[in-house]
């Protein structure tokens, strides 16, 4: 899926990415991915939230032996802010809900899901997860209380 970021560049024009960094966006990735799901898969329905949070905290055992998923950076809420489970350093919150500016910027979407879909799946992820995955940051909108 090397081209996918130019061809959703293109289709979604320069316009919808403008200045409005905000919830909008990852709606519009998010039906984005769906309609490239729907290409590859016909049988491929809706964004699934669930699907797309069973995802992010499935565990997946690496060549090094360690097992890690998406919520190991990004914690077990999207809403929260994440920490690099390797450098140790605070990783903006994932839903776009508590942070308008994810989901704003298709280049580096497509980056970071490239990415960090090999590191921890060791392929990238389908354009069928990332519509999930969407669907389910979009749901979290509320970070945990600290205690
Ligand atoms: C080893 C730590 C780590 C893991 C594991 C990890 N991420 Fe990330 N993720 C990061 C960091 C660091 C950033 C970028 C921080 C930033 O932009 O503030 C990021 C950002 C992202 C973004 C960018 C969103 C945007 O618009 O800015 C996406 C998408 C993403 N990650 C998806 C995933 C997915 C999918 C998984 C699981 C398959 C995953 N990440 C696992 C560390 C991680």
């Amino acid at each position: 899926m090397k081209n996918l970021s130019i061809v959703l560049a293109a289709l979604l024009g320069f316009a919808a990415f403008s200045a409005y960094a905000d919830v909008d966006n990852a709606v519009k990735l998010q039906t984005r991915y769906k309609s490239f799901a729907k290409t590859a898969n016909p049988e491929y329905g809706s964004p699934s939230a669930v699907d797309g949070k069973l995802f992010f905290n499935r565990k997946i055992k690496g060549a090094n032996g360690k097992e890690t998923s998406c919520s190991s950076c990004h914690t077990q809420n999207p809403a929260n802010e994440g920490k690099h489970i390797v450098t140790g350093k605070k990783i903006a919150p994932l839903s776009p809900n508590v942070n308008p500016k994810r989901f704003a910027d298709v280049d580096k979407v497509e980056e970071q899901f490239t990415k960090h879909c090999n590191e921890v799946i060791g392929a990238d992820c389908t354009a069928a997860e990332k519509a999930n995955y969407i669907a389910y940051l979009l749901t979290e909108k509320t970070p945990t209380a600290k205690k």
